[in-house]
C-alpha cells in the first residue's frame, strides 16, 4: 500500500471487533472501531475511512439500515462497504446488502485470507476509479483553459474591428487580423493534437502505411522548421545515414513525431545552441529481446535545458510538462510527446530518452525496417 489506509470496523460483538482490528493491523492498515451503527455514523462522516466492514446483525441499528444511512449521506456514500453475514447460506441478507449498496460481503467465521483478499481488491478498485477521475479533471480544466485564452484574444480582436476601430488605420488592421490568425491556427492546432491523442489513445487512428525513406521525412520536416531554427541562431547538423534507411509507414504521422521532437529541441535549447539529427540503422541483438530484427533510427540530440532523473519517466504523459525546462518560453500543452510516442508505438516501433540536466537530451524513434515481420 502507498499510504495507510483507514478502515472503520463495526461489530457489537467485541471479540470479533479485536479479531477483525487484529487481522487488519497486521497487513498494515490504520483501524478503527465501532461497535453500533449510530457510533459506524459519525465516525465515517468524521474520519472519512477508506473502506468500512460492517456486521449486519446487531441490536438497535442493524447494518442494513446503517448502510442505508451511509447511502444517503453526501459524506459518507461514496465509501466502500463490505457487509459481514453470519452464515454463507443466507442468500438473501446477502441480496438485500447489494441492493442497498454493499460493495461485497464476507461471511462469519472470518477467513483471514478472504478478508485480506476482498479488502485489497476494493481498495484497488477505488484507487484506480479516484485516479481516473482526477485525470478527468485535470483534462478539462486545461482544456478549458487552453481553449479560452487564445479565444478572447480573437474576440477582442473581432470586436475592435466591428466597432471600425481599424477603419482609418489599413496597417494596424493587418497587425492584429495576423494575430488574431495566428492565434486561430494555434488553436486548431491544439485540438488536432487532443483529437489526435483520444484517437490513438482509443487505438483508433487509422495508419496509412506505405514504404517510406525515413531520411526524406526528417529532411521535409527539417525544411518546414527552418526558419525557426535559423532565427534562434541554433547551429544544425544532419546526420543522413549513408543508405536510404526505408521502413512501412504513415509518412504524415511519422512527420508529426519528428516535427514534434524538433521543435521540443528548438523550444528548450538556448540561443546559439546546437541541434544534431541522425538517421541510421539499429539491430538491437540480444540486448532487447522484445525489438527483434533491423529498426530505422532517428536521434535528436539538443544541447538544451535537459530534463531532472525523476521527470525524466513522466514527460511522456499528457500534460506533462517538466519543471527543469521552466527557463524557457513554456508554451505549449504539454501533449507533443504523447503523440510521438503512440504514434512510433502503433508502427510497432518505441521512442527512448537520455538526459543530462543543463547538458542537454536525446530523442531516439525506432521503427521496424521494410522486409521486418
Ligand atoms: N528537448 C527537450 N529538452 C528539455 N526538455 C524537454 C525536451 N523535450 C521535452 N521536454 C520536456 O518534456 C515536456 C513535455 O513535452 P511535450 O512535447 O509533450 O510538451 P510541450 O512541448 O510542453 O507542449 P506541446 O508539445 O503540447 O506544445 C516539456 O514541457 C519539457 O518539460
Ligand atoms: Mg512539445
Amino acid at each position: 500500500m502507498d499510504e495507510r489506509q483507514k478502515i472503520l470496523a463495526v461489530d457489537d460483538a467485541p471479540d470479533n471487533l479485536i479479531l477483525l482490528e487484529r487481522m487488519l493491523k497486521r497487513q498494515g492498515f490504520d483501524v478503527l472501531k465501532a461497535s453500533t451503527g449510530k457510533e459506524c455514523l459519525g465516525l465515517s462522516a468524521s474520519e472519512h475511512p477508506d473502506l468500512i466492514i460492517l456486521d449486519v446483525a446487531m441490536p438497535e441499528m442493524n447494518g442494513f439500515e446503517t448502510l442505508k444511512h451511509l447511502r444517503s449521506n453526501e459524506i459518507t456514500k461514496d465509501i466502500p462497504v463490505i457487509i459481514l453475514t453470519a452464515n454463507s447460506k443466507d442468500a438473501k441478507s446477502i441480496e438485500e446488502g447489494f441492493s442497498l449498496g454493499a460493495d461485497e460481503y464476507l461471511t462469519k467465521p472470518i477467513d483471514q485470507d478472504e478478508l485480506i483478499a476482498r479488502v485489497k481488491s476494493i481498495l484497488r478498485v477505488v484507487k484506480a476509479e479516484r485516479e481516473v477521475e482526477q485525470l478527468k479533471a485535470d483534462f478539462q480544466s486545461m482544456l478549458v483553459h487552453d481553449l479560452r485564452s487564445p479565444l478572447s484574444v480573437i474576440i477582442g480582436v473581432l470586436q475592435l474591428g466591428a466597432r471600425g476601430e481599424f477603419d482609418k488605420n489599413p496597417d494596424e488592421r493587418k497587425e492584429f487580423m495576423k494575430s488574431a490568425l495566428e492565434t486561430s491556427q494555434r488553436m486548431l492546432g491544439l485540438i488536432n493534437d487532443i483529437l489526435d491523442v483520444a484517437k490513438l489513445e482509443a487505438g483508433k487512428i487509422q495508419l496509412n502505411k506505405q514504404p517510406n525513406d525515413l531520411n526524406a521525412i526528417v529532411a521535409g520536416a527539417v525544411g518546414r522548421i527552418k526558419l525557426l531554427i535559423r532565427e534562434k541562431g541554433i547551429n544544425l547538423k544532419i546526420e543522413p545515414s549513408d543508405d536510404i534507411q526505408i521502413c512501412e509507414c504513415d509518412s504524415g504521422k511519422i512527420d508529426q513525431v519528428v516535427t514534434n521532437l524538433l521543435s521540443n529541441a528548438i523550444k528548450f535549447t538556448p540561443r546559439e545552441g546546437e541541434i544534431t539529427i541522425r538517421v541510421y540503422c539499429k539491430n538491437f541483438g540480444d540486448a532487447r529481446p522484445e525489438l527483434k530484427g533491423d529498426y530505422v533510427a532517428l536521434d535528436i540530440l539538443d544541447s538544451g535545458a535537459g530534463i531532472s532523473e525523476e521527470e525524466l519517466p513522466l514527460i511522456f504523459d499528457r500534460y506533462r510538462q517538466a519543471k527543469s525546462a521552466n527557463g524557457s518560453s513554456r508554451k505549449g500543452t504539454g501533449l507533443g510527446l504523447t503523440i510521438v510516442k503512440r504514434i512510433s508505438e502503433a508502427h510497432g516501433g518505441r521512442v527512448f530518452v537520455e538526459s543530462s540536466l543543463g547538458k542537454g537530451t536525446k530523442f531516439t524513434v525506432v521503427l521496424p525496417a521494410a522486409g521486418k515481420d
